[in-house]
């Protein structure tokens, strides 16, 4: 049997949300090219890219952070759509914006990537915790703008606690047995 163009999966919306630092970009990468490999299509739209390529007029008033939520959520619905597992990694941090996502795509599942402020600063892989201590960077998420916690997370992974690894595999499975992919 011709097995090269099957596809191993569903469409469904992804959505990687947490703070600045959690490691929302480290677990897509991996997870992305693990479902390529299992034969899935994939996508990453990942904050820092879209910021750069899609919505470079938006900054981070609560007002800007929704419409760039809202921007990602027309491509990612189209994408999941057309049949493709799209990881998206954005601090998204209001609750009621990520409820928006759910609806419009339709199919979503919620990864709460959790680790503490403190860890999150003191990683500080950007330099940008420093700044916004000094205030050099206003409406900096954890810091000086809000950040609600997801309550219903269909998975939570704890960055200060687990491995990469373990991360990219509860996704994995969670996915699997959700029937998202076989
Ligand atoms: S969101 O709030 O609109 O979802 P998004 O994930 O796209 O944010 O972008 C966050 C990235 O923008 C951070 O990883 C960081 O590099 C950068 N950034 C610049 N200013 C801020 C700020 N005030 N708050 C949070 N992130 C910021």
């Amino acid at each position: 049997m011709e097995t090269t163009n099957q596809v191993n999966n569903r469409g469904v919306c992804l959505w990687l949300t947490g703070l600045s630092g959690a490691g929302k970009t480290t677990i897509s990468i991996p997870l992305v090219e693990k479902l390529r490999e299992m034969g899935c299509k994939a996508q990453r739209l990942d904050g820092d890219v879209v910021r750069e390529k899609l919505t470079p007029d938006l900054g981070f008033t609560k007002e800007d952070r929704d419409k760039n939520i809202e921007r990602v959520t027309f491509v990612a619905e189209l994408l999941v759509r057309h049949g493709v597992v799209t990881v998206c990694a954005f601090i998204s941090p209001y609750r009621a914006v990520r409820q928006y996502v759910r609806k419009e795509t339709g199919k979503f599942v919620e990864v709460f990537v959790k680790c503490p402020l403190e860890v999150c600063e003191d990683r500080d892989v950007k330099g940008m915790y420093a700044k916004a201590r000094t205030g050099e960077i206003k409406n900096f998420t954890g810091i000086s703008d809000p950040y609600e916690e997801p309550e219903n997370a269909e998975i939570v992974v704890d960055t200060s606690k687990m491995t990469l690894e373990k991360e990219v595999d509860t996704i994995i499975d969670y996915l699997r047995e959700n029937e998202y992919i076989f």
